[in-house]
């Protein structure tokens, strides 16, 4: 196997405590990396750096983990630019739009469909993303989200079933039985496509007794478990996805004390997607709050055409610093490492000996200027490790 030594690296966070500053981001300044194909074989200063089979300079920049991006819907057609301008003339986001972008997804040949997941991938990996969860959810016919889960599945390991996003208008005026269906044979038939279920429980989508009883199906059928909560309104699904163990409760806009409680006593990850409150003019959920009381936070694009037609993690870490008072470590940290928990997963969102070789050089001598220049292009280069460019067999145009 080729090794490969990653000199003159200004600051590198590796979110290993035990390497550098001993700090949770773990960072050591005038650094270097050996990696191979695979993972990373040693990290330590510059001077020591040992030789390899090939040498890349990072000429002063940063090099950090490449971003975990933990919650996207990849998988759609067409776009709704006109209902971000009418949110930014005074209307309210509700989540309806979501039956365009069906309609829209349901008309379109899988190859445009691909395209366009193509292209956002493209979009996500130049930004430094080297791990992308994606959802179907756009067509909600048995048919139709395993075609979504099949294309998914060409750009990642991590793809999520989200039959349950909203009642399709067919079942209108008979949403049990649209559950009734998800329960059983659109679960059967996509279950063996999937690695998770989620399921937006909501204002004007599911109850929480409808999402349970989705979850605990789905859960039976050997799927692990994520869920969309509290992004319109209160409701008792962060206690649900913390009752069922589910490794990430996502939105998290509207939190009460009890709901940082539970969070904070359990290992359900809390994904913040500022982009969705940005793009919807909404508020923006209390990150302040759940850091303060222990909760491990994540931070992820949601990328759709509806409420956050987002690709740019460093844009995300502007808004979670700007907006949401995070730290720019805390943000580094929450998109990189909080995406690897919110995932699951311990072989990514970090750079300890024995991580997968997934890493982005800056052109920027900190990875502050991620959050610091926003909309400004601070990723050099997106390093791959051979099993992570292995999961994206669609590879991108
Ligand atoms: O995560 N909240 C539900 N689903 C998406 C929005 C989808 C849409 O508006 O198309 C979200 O924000
Ligand atoms: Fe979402």
């Amino acid at each position: 196997m080729t090794t490969r030594v990653v000199r003159h690296i200004g600051e590198l966070t590796t979110n290993d405590p035990s390497i550098g500053d001993e700090s949770a981001l773990g960072r050591l300044v005038d650094a270097a990396m050996v990696v191979d194909d695979e993972q990373v074989l040693w990290v330590g200063p510059n001077r020591d750096a040992p030789d390899a089979d090939e040498m890349l300079d990072a000429k002063n920049g940063a090099v950090i983990p490449g971003f975990i991006d933990s919650h996207t819907h990849l998988v759609f057609a067409g776009e709704r630019s006109d209902e971000f301008e009418a949110r930014m003339s005074g209307v309210h986001y509700d989540g309806g739009g979501i039956l365009r972008t069906v309609a829209a997804s349901r008309a379109a040949s899988s190859d445009e469909l691909r395209r366009g997941t193509s292209k956002r991938m493209a979009e996500l990996f130049a930004g430094g993303v080297t791990t992308v969860e994606i959802k179907s959810g756009y067509e909600l016919t048995t048919e139709g989200e395993r075609r979504e889960l099949e294309i998914a599945r060409g750009f990642s390991d991590e793809v999520t079933w989200l039959g349950a996003h909203v009642v399709p208008p067919e079942f209108k005026n008979n949403r049990e039985g649209y559950v009734e269906l998800l329960c059983s044979g659109m679960l059967d038939s996509c279950a063996p496509l999937a690695k998770w279920a989620d399921v937006f429980c909501d204002r004007g989508a599911f109850s929480v007794d409808e999402a349970r009883e989705v979850l605990e199906r789905a859960r039976a059928k050997g799927l692990a478990l994520r869920l969309h909560a509290n992004q319109l309104a209160h409701s008792g699904a962060v206690a649900l996805a913390v009752e069922l163990d589910a490794a990430s409760v996502d939105h998290c806009t509207y939190l009460e004390d009890s709901d940082i409680d539970l969070l904070s006593a359990s290992a359900t990850v809390a994904t913040l997607l500022p982009g969705a409150e940005f793009s919807t003019r909404s508020e923006y959920p209390s990150a302040r709050r759940l850091l303060d009381a222990g909760v491990t936070v994540a931070l992820a694009t949601d990328c759709n055409p509806g409420s956050s037609y987002v690709t740019s993690m460093a844009f995300v870490m502007s808004l979670a610093v700007r907006e949401m008072f995070m730290s720019v470590d805390e943000a580094l940290f929450a998109s990189t490492k909080g995406g690897a928990l919110a995932l699951r997963r311990g072989d990514v969102g970090h750079l300890g000996v024995g991580a997968r070789a997934d890493f982005a050089i800056l052109d920027a001598p900190r990875a502050a200027h991620l959050a610091y220049r926003p909309g400004g292009n601070v990723v050099a280069e997106t390093c791959r490790s051979s099993s992570t460019r292995r999961a994206v067999l669609d590879q991108e145009d």
